[in-house]
This record gives C-alpha cells, sequence and structure tokens, in this order.
C-alpha cells in the first residue's frame, strides 16, 4: 500500500479500481466524478466495472468525506434506464449515506425528444460515508431584502404580535444547481471539447466548497477532460485524477498547466 502523499497532484493513466486498490484507505476527503452514462459514448470500448468502483470508492474516503456522482440516463426504445437509480441504491449497500439528491440543471440543453419534454437535468448524488465531516454552505440573495413588520411571540391565544425587524439578506442554496453548458458555460478552455462528456467547472467547484477546506484532498477516479482537477488546484485544494484513456491524461495535464503558475505547487 502506497502512501497518499504519492498520488495528491498527479494525474494517472489507468484503470481507477486498480489504482484506488493501491491506495490507502480513508485518505480521500472528497470526490467529484462522472461516470460514462449507460455506454452513452463508447470511450474506446473500456469495460465500466461499476460495483467495484463504489466498493473501492467507500474504502478509499474518509469518514465523513462525501463521493458526488454526476450521473444521467439513457433512453433506449422511449425507455428510460434508470441506471442511475440503481447506482445510488448499490451505494447504499457499499455502506454510503445517501446524503443528498441533488439535481444539476441545464440552462441551455440542445437535445430534444418529439413526444416528451426536454430533459433539462442530471443527477448529483451526494454520498457520505457517516455524517459529512465538513459542510461551507453556499448562500444565495434572498428575493426581499430590508426592514418588514415581522410576525413574532405567537401564543395561546393564536394571535401573531408583530414587530419591525431585519429581512435576511441571503440564504442556503436550494439542491437545484443551474448552469449554462458548452463553450464559455461549461468551461471557456476550448480544449476541454476534445472531450465529448465534461461537466461545468463551476459544478465541480460548488462541490469542492461545500464539502471541503483548504488543503484537503479532492479525487476524480474518472477525470476525463480534468474539470475537477483544475477546480481544486484552483481553490488551494490538493488534487488526485485518473483516467483509462491517456488521451484524456494528456487533455487534463494541459487545462492544468494553462492555470496560472502560481496554483502549481507541484509537478503534475
Ligand atoms: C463522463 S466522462 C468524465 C468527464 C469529466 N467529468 C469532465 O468534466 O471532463 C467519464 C470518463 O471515465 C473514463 N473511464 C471509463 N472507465 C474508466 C475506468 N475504469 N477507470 C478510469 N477511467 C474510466 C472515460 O475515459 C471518460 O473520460
Amino acid at each position: 500500500m502506497r502512501s497518499i502523499n504519492e498520488y495528491t497532484n498527479k494525474v494517472i493513466c489507468g484503470d481507477c479500481i486498480e489504482i484506488m486498490q493501491k491506495m490507502p484507505e480513508e485518505s480521500i476527503d472528497l470526490t467529484v466524478t462522472s461516470p460514462p452514462y449507460d455506454e452513452l459514448r463508447n470511450y474506446n470500448g473500456y469495460h465500466f466495472d461499476f460495483e467495484n468502483i463504489a466498493r473501492n470508492l467507500f474504502r478509499v474516503t474518509k469518514k465523513g468525506g462525501v463521493v458526488v456522482w454526476v450521473v444521467g440516463d439513457k433512453i433506449k426504445k422511449g425507455n428510460k434506464s434508470l441506471t442511475s437509480f440503481r447506482q445510488a441504491l448499490f451505494f447504499q449497500l457499499a455502506g454510503f449515506n445517501v446524503h443528498d439528491v441533488m439535481i444539476y440543471r441545464k440552462k441551455n440543453t440542445p437535445f430534444m425528444r418529439s413526444n416528451a419534454y426536454t430533459n433539462g437535468f442530471e443527477f448529483m448524488f451526494v454520498l457520505s460515508k457517516g455524517a459529512p465531516k465538513t459542510f461551507n454552505p453556499l448562500k444565495t440573495k434572498t428575493v426581499r431584502q430590508g426592514q418588514e413588520m415581522l410576525p413574532f411571540n405567537k401564543k395561546a391565544d393564536g394571535i401573531n404580535k408583530k414587530t419591525l425587524g431585519e429581512l435576511k439578506p441571503e440564504k442556503t442554496r436550494t439542491n437545484i444547481w443551474e448552469y449554462a453548458v458548452g463553450l464559455g458555460g461549461s468551461t471557456s478552455d476550448r480544449i476541454a471539447f476534445k472531450h465529448p462528456a465534461i461537466f461545468p467547472e463551476k459544478l465541480a467547484e460548488d462541490h469542492i466548497l461545500s464539502w471541503t477546506n483548504q488543503g484537503e484532498i479532492v479525487f476524480d477516479p474518472m477525470c476525463g477532460s480534468g474539470t475537477t482537477c483544475k477546480m481544486a488546484l484552483k481553490n488551494k485544494r490538493l488534487y488526485i485524477g485518473c483516467d483509462i484513456s491517456d488521451r484524456y491524461v494528456e487533455l487534463t495535464k494541459k487545462r492544468l498547466e494553462i492555470l496560472s503558475p502560481q496554483y502549481l505547487t507541484r509537478g503534475i
């Protein structure tokens, strides 16, 4: 078994199962990842052993650590696969809590169906090993601000007494997060689109900020174009990326190099 320091701030080419098996137990603070969806794309024909990936993710995640699993379903002959649900249920069997089922809503989506509403979202399953050890809630502005007569002290007489109070300027976001996709939405890095299925940088960043603190370890076992690694580096976390395709590993390394050298604390 190797030390986790041998993996941090590195992008490794290989099957993530083999790579995770060599990692020490309970060494990862957060995983943000997205698997191949129902073999929608063939990624050079690589085999995808979901159950083994789920078990190994549980093994390498720290107590209180979190895995964010971003996934959608294929439609075959008018029938949604629901692979996403099956995977979420298996994660529970593997030992994770399904801490939340969040929605990644797409502001713009080109894919239309003639006999159904346009699909505008994917799931983000937030899986935790016990209760999450970190939660830095992201906030949003409240619709109404300023002062208002607010009810207080409702007693047995049922009368709401009112007093002048300050409305809260912000509140914790809901679990539906919306992002534009495509160039200028998901990312402004043109080269990232050499990968066919990237998720938005902001999505990865928002989870990294929510579930980790600076200096902690963020992992993407199927890093594709390197979105999670890039956002981890940008936000002063340590990253570990791997992908079975050497082309995508090279792409991730290029995207990391584009980031200003000030972020590059160690070689990749
Ligand atoms: C949906 S893509 C990830 C895209 C990524 N989130 C991004 O923003 O660029 C899934 C990736 O999983 C990789 N992959 C598939 N099976 C794998 C395995 N067993 N081990 C490591 N990577 C794998 C594919 O090569 C592909 O790049």
